[in-house]
């Protein structure tokens, strides 16, 4: 019976002991989460709620390798990139920006996705597709995302909250395809392939600048693929082969942009600025799509996986499309946009390449 009491007596301040220590932490711990900026590469649904604009993937067969298998606002079959690298990670999928589900708790859980389809670095590229969310508009958004968890958490916490996560930066293909190779954009006929390449890079440079002044520490840009070997730059050029010198622009970009990221890193304290090259290695594929890629091979690397019967180029993949037999096969879903299957193996090359691990998904 002593024995017991003593026991019970001795517990009681111990636990309140570990109760008071552990409060305050509690209440400043926050999850791992990621801020995806982006564009068609990356959406996952933004443009479908911006009804004017003209570059949707609302329509079947969008999605039909994905969930449900319903359209879901991914301008692919199944996962982007950056799904594929965040679920390496552990990180949840941070659902788009104008979910009308989002709310704070939500984001406190899963981050949020701005990315948008025809977005770009600059404000002007995609003028013709109406409604897209810009890089900089997409920040501004981030910035509206930042007053919301400021208030519902507290400036400290959500100091650490927004240093703490992941951000994930994949544009600059509009840019050029879009907007610099199109002789009804401006831009295309007021500069060289390389002044403006350094006009998108100095862009770049301050809006990345910005999201450090916000808060952000770690991000990741992923760099542009042989965009001259996208089914549609193909159709262009005279032999139906990769047109170079759209390659050379995309080599010339991924070469300023690198330098670009480890200068930030160098200037900014605390920064961590990677950039996520699978250019090389994407290349090689299309070249030899045969070969055994990590688990596969594809049998076609040159034209897109949903066309309408013979007719190229379909701009968008339709419900009265048909489907190629093996959407494995294919290094290319449409027009523009690679298969899951490519997209996967692009992930992991840049997985190995930034030397990514599996983290945790809650830090003190
Ligand atoms: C780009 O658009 C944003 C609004 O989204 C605006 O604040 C910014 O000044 C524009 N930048 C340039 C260079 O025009
Ligand atoms: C990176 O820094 C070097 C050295 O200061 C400079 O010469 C170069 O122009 C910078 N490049 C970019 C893209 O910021
Ligand atoms: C860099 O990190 C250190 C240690 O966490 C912190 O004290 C300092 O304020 C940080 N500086 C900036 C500019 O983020
Ligand atoms: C992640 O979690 C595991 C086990 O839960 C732990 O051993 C490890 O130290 C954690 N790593 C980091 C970086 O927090």
């Amino acid at each position: 019976m002593k024995n017991t009491k003593r026991n019970k007596t001795t517990i009681l301040p111990i636990l309140m002991i570990f109760m008071i220590i552990n409060l305050p932490r509690r209440t400043c711990s926050v999850s791992v989460v990621q801020f995806i900026f982006g564009d068609s590469l990356s959406d996952v649904g933004n443009n479908n709620y911006l009804t004017r604009s003209l570059a949707r993937a609302s329509l079947p067969w969008y999605g039909i390798d994905f969930g449900n298998g319903m359209p879901n606002g991914r301008f692919t079959n199944g996962r982007t990139i950056a799904d594929i690298v965040g679920d390496y990670m552990g990180l949840p999928r941070p659902p788009a920006f104008l979910d009308p589900s989002l709310n704070d708790d939500m984001i406190l859980e899963n981050g949020v996705n701005y990315a948008s389809g025809g977005g770009g670095i600059l404000n002007e590229t995609s003028s013709l597709f109406i409604q897209r969310f810009s890089l900089s508009k997409q920040i501004e958004l981030f910035q509206g995302t930042q007053e919301m968890i400021r208030m519902k958490i507290g400036p400290e916490s959500a100091d650490k909250f927004f240093s703490q996560a992941r951000y994930v930066v994949c544009m600059g293909s509009n840019d050029y395809i879009n907007n610099y190779l199109l002789p009804v954009y401006a831009d295309s006929w007021t500069y060289t392939g390389d002044s403006f390449t350094n006009y998108v890079i100095s862009t770049l440079d301050s809006q990345l600048r910005l999201l450090y002044a916000l808060g952000a520490r770690k991000v990741a840009f992923f760099g542009l693929g042989p965009m001259g070997c996208i089914p549609l730059q193909r159709l262009m050029s005279s032999d139906g082969n990769c047109r170079e010198s759209t390659n050379k622009l995309s080599k010339g970009f991924n070469k300023a942009a690198l330098q670009l990221l480890n200068n930030l890193t160098n200037i900014l304290p605390n920064s961590s600025f990677v950039f996520g090259d699978a250019y090389d290695y994407f290349q090689d594929i299309i070249d030899q799509p045969g070969k055994t890629w990590f688990v596969r091979s594809f049998s076609n690397s040159d034209s897109p996986c949903c066309t309408i019967g013979k007719i190229r180029p379909t701009l968008t993949c339709t419900p009265l499309s048909t489907l190629c037999k093996d959407r494995s096969k294919y290094v290319f879903w449409d027009e523009y946009h690679p298969t899951d299957k490519a997209n996967e193996l692009m992930a992991h090359e840049i997985i190995r390449k930034l030397g990514y691990k599996p983290i945790n998904g809650t830090t003190n």
